[in-house]
Formats: C-alpha cells, structure tokens, sequence
C-alpha cells in the first residue's frame, strides 16, 4: 500500500506510521519502507542504522536486496530507512536509461522474505517524479491522503494525471486506488466541513467514511518517536486509527 499526494505536510507519513501500528497491535508484521529522501518515517520512528543500508543503496547499487536492507523497529515492524542525502536520487535515476521507473520492481522480484509481511506499507515523498513511479510500480493499492486545504485537492488531480500516465506506459496494470483519506481535519470549523462537503460529492465511494481529525496528541506521539497507539494506550485518537485499518481489510478482501 502507497500512500501519496503530491503535496507535502499532509499527513503521509503520520498515517503511514499509525497504521503500522494499528496492524502491529492487531498481531500482523508490517514492513514501512520509507521512499522520501527527506525520510520523515526513518526519523521519526527514530531508527538508527548508521551503519546498515538503506533505501537509497537499494536503489543505486544493483547488487544490494530488499533482504538486505530491513531494519527492526520491533517485533512486529520492520523498516525500509532512508538518508536525507538521498535528495540527488531523482537524478542519478534519471541517468538510468532503461530502468529508470522500474529499479525498485526488479529487487522487488526478488524480494525473498516478502512473504513474512502481512502488509507492506510505503511511505512517499510528495512528487510526481521517478521515485514515485518507482514505488507505484510495486504496489497494489495506493492510498490518498488530504488535509482540508484546496492545495491538497490540487494535489489528488496531479497525482490522477500521473497514474493516467503509469497506466499509458503500462508501469502497473494491477495498480488499485484504496481510499482518500480525509486526514487532519477540523471537527468545528466551517471551512473544514465545507472541504468535506466537495469531496464527499467528488470521490463518493473512494473516500473513507473514516477521518483522522486535527488533534495535538498525533504531533506528540510523533515526537516521541512512536506510532499513536504506542503512546495513548486506546481511546478515540487510537480507535480512529482502527476504523481506518478495518475499511481498508474490507476494501482488499
Ligand atoms: N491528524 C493530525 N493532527 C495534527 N497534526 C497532524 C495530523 N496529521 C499530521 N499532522 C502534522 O502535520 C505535519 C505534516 O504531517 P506529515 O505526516 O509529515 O505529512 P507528509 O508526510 O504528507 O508531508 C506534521 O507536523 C504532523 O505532525
Ligand atoms: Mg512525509
């Protein structure tokens, strides 16, 4: 599962940590990989790997595996790391004549332990660009997030232009949108309920029911390094979370 909008600070790598949390808690293995070279989820699940490879050596050195690359978080999470100086990979990508768009799908071929995950969850950078082309020829659901800003909107149409495109060039036929998540919306203010109002009538049955709102224990779980439910041991903050994880296994079966 891809989660992606083009545009930034709208809560991918909030939801991409939460939910991995969610699925640990429900007993299933979760693997993160963190395709953003600004690697928001490596820093924030605060995963030292100093010395092991990462994302970025997955991508440039063609004899380095996904196998090679995980790093524990915990018993029940798994993490695919980046590096921030992996800002330049979009060129050196570019370079790459023939295997530009599918470097990630031919390790993932060869992905031995793929089979131990339950899910796997990719967190990505806000772009159209070949990095997240990369991902999206590996994945079989993408997920749509958006923050209850019209720039957010601007972003699911960007991103409907760059599928359009992966399909033309047959990247991923198998490629399924999962939801639009409506996250860190406004419970109260008008604006918000009117964000929700036109994509309720856009996206209909694409939106989740379910909507993370604005709440100040997300940023505080996140700045202790921890996935919601880590940090709050239930209630609504927690139950939000669930409700999502339980739409999507009832969109997958
Ligand atoms: N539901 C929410 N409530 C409050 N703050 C949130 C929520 N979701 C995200 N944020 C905050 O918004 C900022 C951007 O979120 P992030 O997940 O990093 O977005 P993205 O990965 O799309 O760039 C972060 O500071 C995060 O803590
Ligand atoms: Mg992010």
């Amino acid at each position: 599962m891809l989660y992606i909008n083009t545009k930034g600070g709208v809560g991918k790598t909030t939801t991409s940590i939460n939910l991995c949390g969610v699925i640990a808690s429900q007993g299933h293995k979760v693997l993160l990989v963190d395709n953003d070279p600004t690697s928001g989820s490596t820093q924030i699940l605060n995963i030292e790997n100093e010395q092991g490879l990462t994302l970025y050596d997955l991508y440039r050195n063609s004899k380095i595996t996904f196998d090679d690359c995980i790093t524990k978080y915990n018993d029940y999470i798994d993490v695919i790391t980046n590096v921030i100086g992996s800002a330049n990979l979009e060129i050196e990508l570019s370079h790459k004549r023939n295997t530009k768009e599918t470097m990630l799908k031919s390790k993932f071929e060869k992905f031995e332990n793929k089979t131990d995950y339950d899910y796997i969850i990719i967190d990505n950078a806000p772009s159209t660009g070949l990095i997240s082309l990369n991902a999206l020829a590996i994945s079989d659901y993408y997920l749509m997030v958006i923050d209850n800003s019209p720039l957010a909107m601007q972003g699911l149409v960007l991103m409907e232009g760059m599928i359009a495109e992966m399909k033309d060039i047959s990247l991923n036929d198998n490629l399924k949108l999962l939801g639009i998540l409506r996250n860190n919306f406004d419970k109260t203010t008008l604006f918000s309920k009117k964000i929700s109002q036109i994509v309720e009538k856009r996206f209909q049955q694409d939106l989740f029911k379910t909507i993370i709102y604005n709440s100040v224990k997300y940023v505080e779980a996140i700045t202790v390094h921890k996935p919601i439910n880590y940090y709050v041991k239930g209630g609504k903050y927690v139950d939000a979370y669930k409700d999502l994880y339980y739409e999507i296994i009832s969109r997958i079966k």
